[in-house]
């Protein structure tokens, strides 16, 4: 495994991490098998994967509680927790509200550290705006948490170009996690070049496109009802097949390196300036032992042009 320092900070985080929406996600992926999303955790730490992502939203707290029981019995100080907050399920009609007031974000940070079974957290993000907390209050509210010893760093996530220049008028954000993947580089034009000025880990989310990526996905595919890719366009029936072809033949490039399309995907983001950690997902241990050995492939220039032929 690779290492580096989270930016603006002395954490050191392995540069492929882990992403745990499916880690007791029942309320994102359809058939969740939590001992496998717990086995999935504990395979990533041995591979040397110390840089763990949640958010107390996905399984509605149960990813948090599965992680907790997981790193519990280990030295914490070993492990580099990401969570977020800012979607309240708790509300009275049963609807998920974002939620960015102190107030709200507070109580959610210390249930999460319940959960987690911890007394802080490495990297805390706000999830989502909420489109009328202002934001700087909300990271105004976080600062003092890092001040109170709670936090290490602060994480914003799923924000506009203008939304992060407020976020960081300070200059207190640590990470920004936005989606951004060989079929998605929308970032490039003016967030990633903004992180890499401002000293901000950009840590993509959907690394592996959400599994269009991992290169078993053929035009038969379908998501189940309630799986949250639904949202997701690169899954509509519009953008579906044209992804899949440009996968086949990234899956050439690949295959020229002894390579796998999904390692291929990951060592093509952790070679773009800014990025220093992604956080892929996935469901078994399988998975991510398997992923884990991307950290290993390196890409030359001639690579990364070709890629950006087939992308063009
Ligand atoms: N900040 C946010 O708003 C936000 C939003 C979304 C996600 N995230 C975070 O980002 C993390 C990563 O995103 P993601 O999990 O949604 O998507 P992803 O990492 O792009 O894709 C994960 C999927 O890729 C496939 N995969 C995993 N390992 C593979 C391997 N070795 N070979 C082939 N295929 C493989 C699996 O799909 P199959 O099981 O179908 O094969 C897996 O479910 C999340 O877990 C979460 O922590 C954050």
């Amino acid at each position: 495994m690779r290492y580096t320092t989270l930016k603006k900070t002395n954490l050191r985080i392995s540069r492929i991490g882990l992403g745990t929406n499916a880690v007791g996600g029942h309320n994102l992926f359809e058939n969740i098998n939590e001992e496998a999303g717990k086995k999935f955790v504990e395979a990533a730490l041995e591979e040397g994967i110390t840089f763990l992502d949640t958010a107390d939203i996905y399984g509605k707290g149960r990813s948090e509680e599965l992680i907790g029981q997981v790193i519990s019995g280990r030295p914490r100080n070993e492990i580099v927790l990401a969570t977020k907050g800012s979607q309240n399920w708790q509300t009275a009609d049963g609807s998920v509200q974002t939620d960015n007031s102190p107030a709200y974000l507070r109580q959610a940070f210390e249930a999460s550290l319940k959960r987690l079974q911890t007394d802080y957290i490495d990297l805390y993000y706000i999830h989502f705006p909420d489109g009328k907390t202002p934001i700087g209050e909300a990271v105004a509210e976080l600062v003092k948490w890092k001040e109170e010893g709670k936090i290490r760093a602060i994480g914003v996530s799923n924000l506009s170009f203008e939304q992060l220049q407020e976020a960081n008028v300070h200059g207190d954000i640590n990470a920004l996690q936005m989606p951004y993947h060989l079929l998605d580089r929308s970032v490039e034009k003016d967030i990633l070049p903004y992180c890499v000025e401002n000293d901000i880990s950009f840590i993509p989310y959907g690394p592996l496109a959400f599994g269009l990526l991992g290169g078993k996905y053929t035009k038969e595919f379908t998501l189940a009802p309630n799986d949250w890719r639904r949202s997701v366009s690169l899954f509509s029936s519009d953008e579906f097949e044209n992804s899949l072809a440009k996968v086949e033949q990234l899956k050439k490039v690949a295959a020229n390196k002894n390579s796998t399309v999904s390692h291929l995907s990951l060592a093509w983001l952790l070679s773009q300036n800014g990025v220093d950690s992604v956080i892929p997902g996935g469901k078994h241990p399988e998975q991510i032992r398997d992923t884990a050995k991307a950290s290993r492939l390196l890409l030359t220039a001639e690579d990364l042009s070709q890629i950006d032929d087939i992308l063009s």
